[in-house]
């Protein structure tokens, strides 16, 4: 068994034979449960790499390696039984009528028998908070409703990644909350891999390691602490700095230094307490 999930080995890949290369000579290894997040500029060829992950797209250099597999037409099968995604518009995923059909859609497609069918579809709704909304027609639901019933459409198929590409980006502020507390709870109950694609630094915050993307080049491997305590680094690819980081960055500036890095409100509190009071 080996214990890397995803690798990509020196990929390159381009649209087309007279447009630049999208993805320029990219290795990395996503390991098992890790959660991952990919970040970088529009265009640096985030979603680019998640299609190529899944075998939506074959790369032209290079190979892509999924739990063992290589990615070619014949294993495609195979691969979109272990990767699953969830995209950015909500509206663009549903094809059935109801959300138990559209759920089950995903399962039919597997020749999966109808008893087993049932138990996963009403498990997957289940850890997404939507059972109650079985017999509902999707179209009629909130966004950050759709999102949780795509997402419960890739959970029903058992995969062992799931990746999800600007899944919050169209939706409220209480949409987007909805999907990280979903997010959250999923990865706790379901041995998974995660990736999550995002222009929203307050996403990566409970990722175990974030890519950079540049170019379409790896810029950088770190984690989310790392990041955010390197305001300038942020800057130079245009990503803006979370809220608690950029207070932490400024106290740094007046001699007050948190270590480490805190990600939340609660450890930049805590840390605060710790150095005032000594409690
Ligand atoms: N179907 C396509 N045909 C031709 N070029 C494409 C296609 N899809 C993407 N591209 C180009 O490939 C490059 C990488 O696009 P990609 O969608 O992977 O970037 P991204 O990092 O996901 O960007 P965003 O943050 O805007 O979602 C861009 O220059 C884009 O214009
Ligand atoms: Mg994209």
């Amino acid at each position: 068994m080996s214990t890397s999930q995803i690798e990509f080995h020196r990929v390159s890949f381009r649209y087309s034979d007279d447009q630049p290369w999208v993805l320029d000579d990219v290795s990395f290894t996503i390991n098992k449960d890790e959660w991952v997040a990919i970040i970088g500029h529009n265009g640096s060829g985030k979603s680019t790499m998640a299609k190529l992950m899944n075998g939506l797209l074959m790369p032209d250099k290079g190979d892509i390696i999924v739990d063992g597999i290589k990615v070619t037409q014949k294993s495609i099968w195979e691969v979109r039984q272990k990767v699953g995604m969830v995209f950015q518009n909500p509206d663009n995923q549903f094809v059935g009528t109801t959300v138990r059909d559209d759920v089950a859609f995903g399962l039919e497609n597997r020749g999966i028998k109808r008893e087993q069918m049932l138990r996963r579809i009403e498990e997957s709704l289940k850890a997404v908070r939507m059972s109650d909304y079985l017999l509902h027609e999707p179209h009629r639901l909130s966004g950050g409703q759709k999102q949780r019933v795509a997402i419960a459409g890739v959970l029903a198929i058992a995969p062992d990644v799931m990746i999800l590409d600007e899944a919050t980006s169209m939706l409220d502020p209480k949409g987007r909350k909805e999907i990280l507390h979903t997010i959250n709870e999923v990865k706790q109950l379901n041995k998974l891999n995660l990736i999550t694609i995002t222009h929203d630094l307050n996403e990566i915050i409970a990722t175990d390691r974030v890519i950079v993307m540049n170019r379409g080049q790896v810029w950088l491997e770190t984690t989310p602490r790392e990041l955010f305590s390197d305001e300038q680094k942020l800057l130079e690819i245009g990503l803006d700095v979370p809220f608690v980081a950029k207070l932490a960055n400024q106290l740094k500036d007046l001699a007050i230094e948190i270590k480490p890095q805190p990600l939340n409100q609660k450890e930049l509190l805590d840390a605060l307490w710790t150095l005032y009071f000594n409690k």
